[in-house]
């Protein structure tokens, strides 16, 4: 089927922030999938004036960023009330997290990259366990020091979380880990699995 042809639903890209980078990253994968012609909504589960529902949508990329080794727990409430439907369209889930930061930073020796690793995998593993959902595609993102954007206390505390894993202390200005290609390159992936299941 032709995509973006007004016949197949929209794909919903359906995400928990707090600071706001994880609305960006929904955001930047909608767009992406515009751009490969399908329709693509970022909606936000904690802020819509009605409950959002994937029979909704053809398929749903999920986001959620994590803090204090937490999943937003309106993400986690969502997929537990929501996971029979979800469990009937292609999904994906994506961790926005600081540890996958040192994971993928160059300079982290591999003794840190284990523990980074195992620090995004025992989250993911969490959350997976608490709404006993399985989506076939699981993708850890870097993402971002928004110290900006902190008030006075939380830029202290993330200082020093900062310096604990290595990252950024430079609290004069925020600090993006993203690596936008290779989420894009998983936006491909995920989309040629929707034109053709078989492939993938
Ligand atoms: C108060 C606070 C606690 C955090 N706790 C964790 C954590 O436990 N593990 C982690 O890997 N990242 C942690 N982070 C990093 C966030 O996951 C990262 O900043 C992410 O980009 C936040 O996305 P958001 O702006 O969409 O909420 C924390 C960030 C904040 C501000």
């Amino acid at each position: 089927m032709a995509v973006g042809d007004g016949v197949m639903k929209p794909i919903g890209v359906l995400y928990a922030t707090r600071s706001g980078h994880t609305r960006r990253i929904a955001d930047h994968i909608a767009n992406e999938l515009h751009e490969r012609g399908f329709e693509a909504e970022a909606k936000n589960v904690g802020a819509e004036a009605a409950p959002l529902d994937p029979s909704h949508y053809s398929a749903a990329i999920l986001a959620a960023s994590v803090h204090y080794g937490q999943h937003a727990s309106e993400m986690v409430e969502f997929v537990k009330n929501r996971r029979s439907e979800l469990d009937k369209i292609p999904s994906a889930f994506i961790s926005v997290t600081l540890s996958e930061a040192g994971v993928e930073r160059p300079e982290s020796s591999p003794q840190e990259r284990a523990r980074f690793a195992a620090d995004t995998q025992r989250v993911i593993e969490k959350f997976f366990e608490e709404t006993e959902w399985r989506p076939a595609r699981v993708k850890a993102v870097a993402g971002a020091l928004l110290y900006t954007k902190y008030n006075l206390l939380l830029r202290f505390v993330m200082k020093y979380m900062a310096k604990n894993a290595h990252a950024d202390t430079d609290t004069s200005r925020d600090h993006d880990y993203t690596d936008w290609l290779t989420l894009d390159r998983f936006v491909d992936e995920f989309a040629q699995q929707l034109i053709s299941p078989a492939a993938v």
